[in-house]
């Protein structure tokens, strides 16, 4: 089951926050990023550790590290407002940029920009978005993604709408997606309802 909805009430509580249409730009951007931090920590559960030696002040010890590789995949525009939150718990990981940006009419994703590093392989790609509706521009990122043979991809969205993820669980099953709410439906423009309206103007103004 690819999606994992972490019905948490701190980000349930930060969710209502951003779902207000009254919430400022500033305050928007403030809870996208504490969301994420929330939602990262639950998607890295996982993750495999090292031994370490080390000395507490008190004696030698093993401890146990992350020495995994990283690459932050945000999709333009909207998950680039997630990317300052995930830096900052992987202030040394790479970064794939992937422009993907819907037909108002059709809701279908054009990709418009795609940068990676080189070498994908034996890393673990998180690709972040604020919302997964349709799945179309999701679905699209993992494609490009697989491409470079990662060890894993996984996917952080605030919110997520059925479609997206009958939609992802068709196309790749084998990929987690992390999200903080399922909501209700899509609306006739392809919207999550009850959502927060489009992700990318209320992070940057463009309303
Ligand atoms: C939004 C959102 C996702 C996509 C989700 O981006 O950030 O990328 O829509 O919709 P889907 O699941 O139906 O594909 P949008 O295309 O509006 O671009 P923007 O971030 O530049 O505003
Ligand atoms: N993109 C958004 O920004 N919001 C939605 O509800 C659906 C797609």
């Amino acid at each position: 089951m690819p999606l994992k909805v972490a019905d948490h009430p701190l980000i349930t509580h930060k969710l209502t926050i951003i779902r207000d249409k009254d919430t400022s730009v500033k305050k928007f951007r403030e809870i996208v990023e504490e969301i994420t931090l929330l939602l990262t920590y639950e998607a890295t559960r996982d993750l495999p550790l090292s031994d370490a030696l080390i000395e507490t002040p008190l004696c030698p010890m093993t401890g146990r590290v992350v020495k995994e590789r990283f690459v932050i995949t945000p999709i333009l525009r909207a998950g680039l407002g997630m990317l300052h939150g995930m830096m900052s718990i992987f202030p040394v990981a790479k970064v794939s940029h992937i422009g993907l940006e819907r037909d108002e009419e059709t809701a279908l994703p054009r990709t418009y920009y795609y940068k990676s590093p080189p070498d994908l392989a034996g890393s673990h790609v998180i690709i972040i978005d604020p919302m997964l509706a349709t799945g179309g521009s999701l679905s699209a990122a993992v494609d490009l993604i697989k491409r470079g043979q990662p060890s894993t991809i996984k996917c952080i969205c605030l919110l997520a709408a059925p479609e997206g993820r009958d939609r992802m669980n068709r196309d790749h099953p084998d990929v987690d997606v992390y999200v903080g709410a399922l909501d209700e439906r899509l609306n006739e423009k392809a919207y999550i309802v009850p959502g927060l309206g489009d992700a990318g103007d209320r992070m940057y103004g463009t309303l």
